[in-house]
């Protein structure tokens, strides 16, 4: 990517003053330097019912809003961060996790009782 970055620009130099910062900054917004921190979406897990042979997208990034699952939000904020897909054998009962800390994405470890996750903020990254 920064083979295309540099290219564009080197194109917006030859466009005018206020056109260059406009696509200056959105590159920088677009090629940030590194993923974002996922954020503490609820401190507290969700039980939903999997189904077998359906995959499905765990919210790795914490901004989604069909919790626990991915909306899209990590694209469209720009986080640089993916969701987890993952496919369960049998349909049954799974305890996901919100918080975004477990270990053993995308199940929920218990991580969220740590005083860690319930001092963060909701919405701000551990
Ligand atoms: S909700 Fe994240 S570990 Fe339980």
């Amino acid at each position: 990517m920064g083979g295309l970055r540099a290219t564009l620009l080197r194109a917006a130099c030859g466009a005018g003053l206020n056109q260059r910062r406009d696509l200056s900054s959105w590159l920088t917004q677009w090629f940030s330097k590194g993923p974002a921190k996922s954020v503490v979406a609820q401190k507290t897990p969700i039980k939903v019912e999997l189904v077998a042979g359906t995959t499905y997208r765990w919210c790795v990034c914490g901004r989604s809003k069909k919790q626990p699952f991915c909306d899209g939000s990590h694209f469209f904020q720009r986080t640089g961060l993916t969701p987890l897909k993952f496919k369960v054998q049998e349909t049954r009962t799974a305890v996901l996790c919100t918080c975004k800390a477990t270990q053993k994405p995308p199940y929920c470890d218990g991580t969220h009782k740590s005083e860690r996750v319930q001092k963060a903020e909701v919405g701000s990254p551990l």
